[in-house]
């Protein structure tokens, strides 16, 4: 062969090269998206996930720079290859909720294995005219607005470098998945948004949340039932309400909590710190091995480590009979910062099944206010205390 005719086919090969991979790339654009933030461009979006899912071959689903009004978006599978979503541009949701179906996602992806999201893009939910209108407070009653992003039996999958903005309701919910890692996530809603939670995980296994940054009017993240192997780490939480285990117990059928980490978090300005939560009158559950360590609070403003097995919100609940989910193998290490409510660490075991083998080392928490000095209140259970802890913890221990 001529150095001319490898040359051209070293060309040929390079064109049919670059063919593939433009041909692996379904760019909302070619699509019809508008971009202009008023034409709705839900069915740009479906109709290229459509042909990426479809593809034999790993493809990717381009929303490049601009404001997509969308409805709401389901990318559902199962896929034939792996997919990627680049978002670099901003989904708008409606602002009024009627247009979307309650109960359900605004985003929702669905079925998927090997799925990746990055690109630094935000999912906007519009949420300010639906806050006005949740009185979930009064009724008990928060599940009539859509989530921002939904993720339901999405398995093998990585979500990255993403924006969640101003959510009607919870900002992700993570339901039925399996190793999925969220990393550089931001979730920004005010204080006052109601139900806004960050990142709500159930019924899921091995999942990551790492490198987080969440503002928003309810739980950082919140674990539910059913989730097993779940790391929480280097996340910055607040305002908020703190990184929560639970509520565990209000249903029947739930599934245990096995094997959570929350390591390495900062936690400010929120309304409660880390905490395990079950409701009283509980059917029997299971919650073991979840472990907090290395994470300072900042001016949480009730109980920074809470341990409470008498959760009952809206006084929905007979308080006086008590949670059946045994809490066991717990420990809270290397906690430090300030507390603005003198009872900084609260371990309220159920006296039906008191906790077992709970753990507490190098606690230092202050209290910044001026009714005394930080205290400890706790029933039902006998932890192991080491190391250097600030206050006392179950000094006196009301069994
Ligand atoms: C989650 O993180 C842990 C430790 O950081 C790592 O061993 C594990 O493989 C990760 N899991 C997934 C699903 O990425
Ligand atoms: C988290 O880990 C990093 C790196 O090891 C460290 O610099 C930082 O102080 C840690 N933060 C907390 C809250 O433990
Ligand atoms: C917490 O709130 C105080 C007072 O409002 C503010 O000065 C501080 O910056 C906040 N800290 C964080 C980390 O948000
Ligand atoms: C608690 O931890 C111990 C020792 O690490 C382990 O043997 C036991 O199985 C754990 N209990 C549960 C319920 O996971
Ligand atoms: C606990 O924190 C306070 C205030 O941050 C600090 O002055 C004190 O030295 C700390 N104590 C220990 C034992 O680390």
């Amino acid at each position: 062969m001529g150095s001319k005719s490898f040359l051209g086919t070293c060309f040929l090969f390079l064109v049919a090269f670059s063919l593939k991979t433009n041909a692996a790339d379904f760019d909302i654009k070619k699509y019809g998206a508008k971009a202009d933030g008023r034409t709705d461009d839900s069915q740009a979006i479906n109709n290229a996930w459509r042909d990426a899912c479809a593809a034999a071959t790993p493809s990717t689903v381009v929303i490049a720079k601009g404001k997509y009004l969308v409805g709401p978006v389901r990318f559902g599978g199962p896929c034939k290859a792996a997919v990627s979503i680049r978002v670099e541009g901003t989904l708008q949701a409606p602002a009024e909720p009627e247009k979307l179906k309650s109960q359900d996602g605004w985003v929702v992806f669905q079925n998927v294995d090997k799925l990746s999201v990055f690109g630094g893009g935000t999912f906007d939910g519009q949420g300010k005219l639906a806050w006005s209108k949740n009185n979930c407070a009064k009724t008990g009653k928060c599940n009539s607005l859509p989530i921002n992003i939904r993720l339901t039996g999405v398995t093998n999958s990585h979500i990255q470098h993403i924006t969640s903005l101003n959510s009607k309701l919870f900002h992700m919910n993570v339901i039925n998945c399996k190793h999925l890692t969220l990393e550089h996530i931001t979730i920004d809603a005010p204080q006052e948004s109601l139900n806004t939670d960050g990142i709500h995980i159930g019924r899921s296994s091995n999942i990551n949340v790492t490198n987080a940054n969440i503002k928003t009017g309810d739980d950082c993240v919140s674990i539910g039932d059913g989730s097993q192997q779940i790391n929480v780490e280097k996340v910055i939480c607040g305002p908020g309400h703190g990184i929560s285990i639970g509520s565990l117990g209000r249903y029947h059928n739930e599934q245990p909590v096995e094997g959570v980490t929350v390591r390495n978090c900062t936690v400010s300005n929120t309304s409660n710190g880390v905490r395990i939560k079950t409701w009283p009158a509980s059917p029997n559950g299971v919650a073991s091995n979840l472990h907090f360590e290395d994470i300072i609070m900042n001016n949480v403003k009730t109980t920074p480590v809470l341990i409470d097995q008498g959760y009952c919100p809206y006084g929905q609940c007979q308080a006086r009979l008590p949670s059946k989910v045994k809490i066991t193998n717990v420990s809270f290490k290397n906690i430090r910062g300030t507390s603005q409510d003198p009872v900084a660490v609260k371990l309220v075991c159920s006296k039906g099944i008191p906790c077992q083998n709970v753990q507490v080392a190098d606690i230092n928490l202050t209290y910044n206010g001026n009714k005394g000095t930080a205290t400890s209140e706790c029933a039902n259970v006998k932890p192991t205390v080491s190391g250097k802890v600030n206050p006392q913890v179950c000094a006196k221990n009301v069994a």
